[in-house]
Order: structure tokens, then sequence, then C-alpha cells
């Protein structure tokens, strides 16, 4: 305290390094909110982390069931190795492990703990710690390893989904020193800002993936027709996938709902158009015909062994039942209704609500909320709809990545 308030000079050069800090922070938040593929997200936020650090080299590892990948690198020298190694496991689906790369040992230290490492001098370490830095680090290229600080990128749930590390501190004389205990917080913020973006992005990146994009355009087919690009039906699946997941489902139920729930529809595909693309309010006439589309559907997915398509069956079939028995095409009730159908019904009517449809106009993304709470043991199930609830900041990050124009 005294030593630092009697050099008023040294005070407030830590001062405006502190006020530079926080600036390149709040810089870092804006530009990693503005929808980006993954990998240039990746390198901006490394290049960031690097000029607000300023270091010789840095890191970006992300966790998958089969462990950590090194996703992102950069040194003085070169941008390098930016592969997006665990979104293409994830929707290709190959086997889990094989492509894992060679874990770093602090950063896999870190990923387990959850807490960050500030390592002084690598050189003065025991020989006797769990996390010793490899010697001929892949990173450095003609630097000699000395300071390291590795943090971890916690997710809501408090999951440990990446670690960052940076290598070799530079001081404003280019001499290596170690990390401080302000780096160490610098780094958490980033880490924190990361976490976030980093889910957004593979959400994104999900939501324009090919494979998924093959059923969609098979599942689109009945949409186009009354003149929407498919966007509902990403949207849709993804509102699924979200809340089948604040439900506790496992990760396999919910990727098979992810690509099962945009063929709810596939039975308009039956319907006419004078009904389907009736610009004002149905006949009851008309309405008997547009609700056939349920049982339509269901009967084009029918008889399969693939697990997706049965349930794609299910889901066409119950998506407009009702919790209070009031829906279509059986009128179930309560837990009759299969529990994908009754998940599908929320993502089903959130989408329509908040957007346009031929026979009437977009409610906001608040108001459709709370027209979707109100309908709590009415048209909806209550468990599910706190799911949907919990959900709602990534309900709106899948709201604005395919935002209504
Ligand atoms: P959709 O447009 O995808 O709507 C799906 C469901 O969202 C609807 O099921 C309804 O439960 C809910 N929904 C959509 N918009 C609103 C709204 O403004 N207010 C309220 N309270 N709920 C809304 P629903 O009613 O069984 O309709 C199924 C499908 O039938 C609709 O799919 C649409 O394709 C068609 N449809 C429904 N009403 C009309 C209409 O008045 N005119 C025309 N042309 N088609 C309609
Ligand atoms: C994500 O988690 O961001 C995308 C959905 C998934 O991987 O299951
Ligand atoms: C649309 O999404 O606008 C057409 C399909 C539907 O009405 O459900
Ligand atoms: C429902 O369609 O029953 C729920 C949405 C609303 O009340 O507008
Ligand atoms: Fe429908």
């Amino acid at each position: 305290m005294q030593s630092q308030s009697a050099d008023p000079l040294a005070a407030r050069s830590a001062e405006t390094e502190t006020e530079t800090q926080l600036d390149a922070i709040l810089r870092v938040c804006a530009s990693l909110t503005a929808p980006k593929p993954l990998e240039a997200l990746l390198d901006n936020l490394l290049s960031e982390a690097r000029t607000i650090l300023p270091s010789d080299a840095a890191a970006l590892y992300l966790a998958d069931d089969a462990g950590l990948h090194l996703v992102c690198s950069q040194n003085d020298s070169a941008r390098h190795d930016i592969r997006a190694a665990l979104l293409n496991r994830e929707v290709l689906g190959r086997p889990g492990g094989q492509n894992a790369d060679p874990a770093d040992p602090v950063a896999s230290h870190v990923a387990q703990t959850g807490q960050p490492l500030n390592i002084v001098d690598v050189h003065t370490l025991g020989d006797d710690i769990p996390y010793r830095p490899l010697p001929d680090h892949p990173l450095l290229g003609t630097h000699r390893l000395v300071s390291i600080l590795a943090a971890p990128m916690i997710d809501r749930n408090g999951k440990t989904t990446g670690v960052l590390e940076l290598i070799n501190r530079r001081d404003t004389n280019n001499e290596v020193v170690p990390f401080s205990s302000r780096d160490e917080q610098t780094l958490a913020s980033l880490c924190a800002v990361a976490a976030v973006s980093v889910r957004n992005a593979r959400l994104r990146d999900l939501l324009s993936h090919s494979h998924l994009d093959t059923i969609l355009r098979l599942a689109s087919a009945a949409e186009f027709r009354d003149g929407d690009t498919g966007e509902h039906i990403r949207r849709m699946s993804c509102y699924c996938e979200a809340v089948a997941r604040a439900m506790g489902r496992t990760p396999e139920w919910c990727r098979t709902l992810l690509f099962a729930s945009p063929m709810h529809d596939v039975g308009k595909l039956a319907i006419p158009d004078a009904v389907l693309k009736k610009p004002g309010p149905l006949t009851p006439d008309e309405r008997v015909t547009m609700q056939q589309h349920t049982v339509l559907g269901a009967k084009l997915l029918a008889g399969s062994n693939n697990e997706i398509l049965s349930m794609a069956e299910r889901i066409a079939l119950g998506h407009h039942e009702r919790w209070d028995g009031r829906g279509y095409p059986h009128g179930l009730a309560g837990p009759e209704i299969n529990e994908e159908a009754r998940i599908a019904a929320i993502a089903d009517v959130f989408d329509a609500l908040t957007n346009e449809r031929i026979y009437k106009p977009a409610f906001g993304f608040q108001e459709a909320f709370k027209l979707i709470a109100a309908e709590s043991g009415r048209h909806f199930d209550p468990v599910v709809l706190d799911a949907f609830m919990s959900a709602q900041e990534e309900i709106e990050s899948i709201y604005e990545a395919y935002r209504p124009t």
C-alpha cells in the first residue's frame, strides 16, 4: 500500500494498464458477440488475449467426451492449426477418442481441476508435479519455454468446456516474466467471455452443418410450399434440443430429438394449397383438413427401424396434442402424449408465434415467451415448460442466430 502510493507515477501507470485491460476486454466482448464462424472467433480470441497479455504463444483447447482438443494456436511467427475437430466429431458422429490430440499436460490438468495454473518458471518445477509441460512445446517455435498461464473456460452449468493457455509473458521491455495475479484475473474474464461465445458459435455452426442440412432439406419440402425458407424447422429443432438438455436427457436422446423434430410437419406435403396457403383464418372444414397433417405425417414416417425416423413419427403424430386433452388428432392428455411430442409442441408454437405466417404477424421474443408461459398445464406440460423457461438464454441465442427479418 505505502510503497504504491509513495510512487504516484507507478500507481498511475498501474491504473492505466488496468484501464487498458478493461477496455480491451470490453472490445473482445463486443467483437465476440458478433456472429462469426467458430474458427474466426477462436483466432480472434487468441489475438486479443495476446494483445492484452503480451506473450509468445497462445492456445485454445475445447473439451468433449473424448477429452481435450487443441483447436487453435498462435505464436509470433504463425497462426496455424485452426481446426474444428470437435464440431466435426460431434456432427459427423466419428467415434470418440480416435481423433483425440496428444494431451498437453498443463491444459489437461486445468481441465481436470477446473482451476487456473500459473507457472512462474517451468525449469524450477519439482519432479513430482502431475502437469509437467512438454519440453519441446509444439507452440513455441524457437522460443525457450519459461512461464505459463492457463485457465479453464467454464459454462453456465459449471462444466469445463475448454482451456485457454498463454506462454511466456513479455513485459514492456520485451523480457520474459512471470504472469501476475492481475494477469490471472484478466485471463479469467477472457475465459468467461470465451465460454459463452464458443457455445453460441457452436450452436450457429451446428445450425448450418451439412449433415443436418440433408435432413433439413428433405424435411423442408413441406415448409417450402408455404413460402418458408426452412429456417422454422432449423430453429424449432434446436429449441427442442435445448429443452431436452435442460430436462437432463442424455446427449444421445437430445441428438436424436435434434434430428427427428425437423420432420414434425412433413404431413403438410399432403395438404392442398388452397388450405395451406390461405392468407386468412380457416373455416371449420379447412381446419379439419389441416389437422390431418399430423396423421398423414406419421403414416409417411411409419414402419422404420431407424431410431430417428421412429421418433419423428411419434412427434409428427403428437405435436398438436395438448396437455389438457383439447388437442388433436386423438385428444390425448398429460403423460399419454409422448415426451418428445410434448417438447416439440412448445418449440413449434414458440417458433410459430415469433415468426410471421401467411395468416398472422410475428410476436416479439418476450411477448411470445409470456404467451407460452401462460399455457402451463393447459396447452403445455408444466415440467417441459419449466425446462423451456430455464433454457431462456439458450433459446434466445437460437432465436438471435436466425433472427426473423
Ligand atoms: P403453424 O403456423 O406452424 O402453427 C403451429 C401452432 O402454433 C398452431 O397450431 C398454434 O398452436 C400455434 N400458433 C401459431 N400462431 C399462433 C397465434 O397467433 N396465436 C396462438 N394462440 N397460437 C398460434 P394449430 O393452430 O393447430 O395450427 C397448425 C397449422 O395449421 C399451423 O402451423 C398452420 O400451418 C395452419 N393454420 C392454423 N391456423 C391457420 C389459419 O388461420 N390460416 C391458415 N392459412 N393456416 C392456419
Ligand atoms: C452446443 O452444445 O452448442 C450445440 C448442441 C450440441 O452440441 O449438442
Ligand atoms: C412456415 O414456417 O412459415 C411454414 C410452415 C408452417 O406454417 O408451419
Ligand atoms: C397456445 O397456442 O395455446 C399458446 C400460445 C398462445 O396462447 O398464444
Ligand atoms: Fe404441425
